[in-house]
């Protein structure tokens, strides 16, 4: 069972094997300009996403959902989210992103006006500033606690969920509190209601997440099947990417600081902060020129595989250089902390002019 509310640390290859989650890579081919996270590999899963590529290659409409539950601060793995969504945005999807308050109300036990300025000040902003276009009228940002069509739907498809199938999804046993109990149901209607009547009718749709949120995603398709005759919903797709590791080796965490680069840090600190990341080097300067690193293991090389060098080249060409010991952490480390401050210079600025839209977007 995955605990989408725990922060365990899942296995990746186990997904595959277990949950009918199918290899990213085997369609790669298929997609014209494949994202970079899926070309390399970091999305590495999905379902159904032929359904997408197929609507992407023909220029039909297509939705794509993904959520966030505003609980803390966005972190640098947040990004690729943004990153995909930007992607899709490109290709003329229609994206719904539902800042989900109800969720972090259940299980979080943050308040609704507390969930609305983090949604405002964190999220949006940096969603904006990280390149979405705000102004695109296929956008569509909401607080699930305000949606009246996501709360009836989700009320209409609870109809046919019993409580034997929370628990075996879940773990909810008979002490959970009700609120929490009702959360995935609202996220079910997040993901469907792009295709009711009112909002243009059935239509393919991706939820782009990482893999905690796959007992969500297979709670949603099996609604959407259930409601077939009714809603003739496309059971939807999804895709799933692998998270990023902490600065520190284990996961990223937005409550442990040590672990996360923030994206309300400072140039300064984000290169500081990289500059003391774990990597794969060797215990010696002479050990390492021997055997060389392991790009595999290294933190460092992680952030420019995901976020700092958009050509594969140039990656590839520090990744050989790092596994035949040509290079030592101490170089390759500075000019990538380097790389990460001019990121984080250039982010700020865009930062500061998406605060009017982002405190605009949700009265819209
Ligand atoms: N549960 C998601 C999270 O923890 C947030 C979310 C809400 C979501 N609605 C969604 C994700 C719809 C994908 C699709 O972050
Ligand atoms: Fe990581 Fe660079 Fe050291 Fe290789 S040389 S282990 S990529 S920091």
């Amino acid at each position: 069972m995955i605990d989408p509310w725990s922060s365990a640390i899942v296995n990746y290859e186990k997904l595959i094997e277990e949950f009918g989650i199918k290899p990213f890579h085997d369609l790669l081919g298929d997609i014209e300009n494949p994202h970079i996270l899926m070309r390399r590999g970091i999305v590495f899963g999905h379902r159904d996403f032929g359904r997408i590529i197929k609507a992407i290659r023909e220029k039909s409409e297509f939705a794509v959902v993904t959520g966030m539950m505003p609980s803390g601060k966005m972190h640098i793995g947040h990004k690729m989210i943004v990153d995909q969504l930007t992607w899709y945005q490109e290709k003329g999807a229609e994206i719904h992103i539902p800042i989900a308050d109800m969720e972090s109300y259940s299980a979080r036990g943050i308040d609704f006006n507390e969930a609305k300025r983090i949604a405002i000040e964190e999220y949006i902003t940096n969603y904006i500033a990280l390149g979405l276009d705000p102004d695109n009228e296929k956008l569509h940002i909401y607080l699930q606690s305000e949606n009246k069509i996501v709360g009836d739907l989700a009320y209409k498809l609870a109809k046919r969920v019993n409580m034997n199938e929370m628990k075996a999804i879940y773990g909810f046993s008979g002490s959970t509190n009700i609120a929490h109990i009702y959360a995935p149901l609202i996220q079910v209607a997040d993901i469907l209601h792009p295709q009711i009547k009112e909002c243009g009718g059935p239509k393919p749709t991706v939820v782009p997440v990482g893999p905690d949120q796959d007992p969500h995603i297979r709670l949603t398709r099996d609604i959407a099947e259930r409601f077939q005759s009714q809603f003739e919903f496309i059971t939807p797709s999804s895709t799933y990417h692998r998270f990023i590791t902490g600065l520190t080796g284990g996961k990223m965490s937005s409550s442990k600081p040590k672990t996360a680069i923030f994206l309300s840090d400072t140039p300064e600190v984000a290169e500081k902060k990289l500059k003391s990341a774990k990597t794969g080097g060797r215990e010696s300067l002479e050990e390492q020129k021997k055997m060389g690193g392991v790009p595999e293991d290294c933190v460092v090389y992680e952030m420019l595989l995901y976020h700092l060098i958009q050509s594969d080249d140039e990656l590839k060409e520090i990744y050989h250089q790092c596994r035949e010991g040509s290079i030592m952490c101490g170089e390759c480390k500075a000019r990538s902390a380097e790389m990460m401050k001019n990121f984080f210079k250039n982010f700020h600025k865009k930062r500061e002019k998406a605060k009017d839209k982002a405190e605009s977007i949700l009265d819209l």
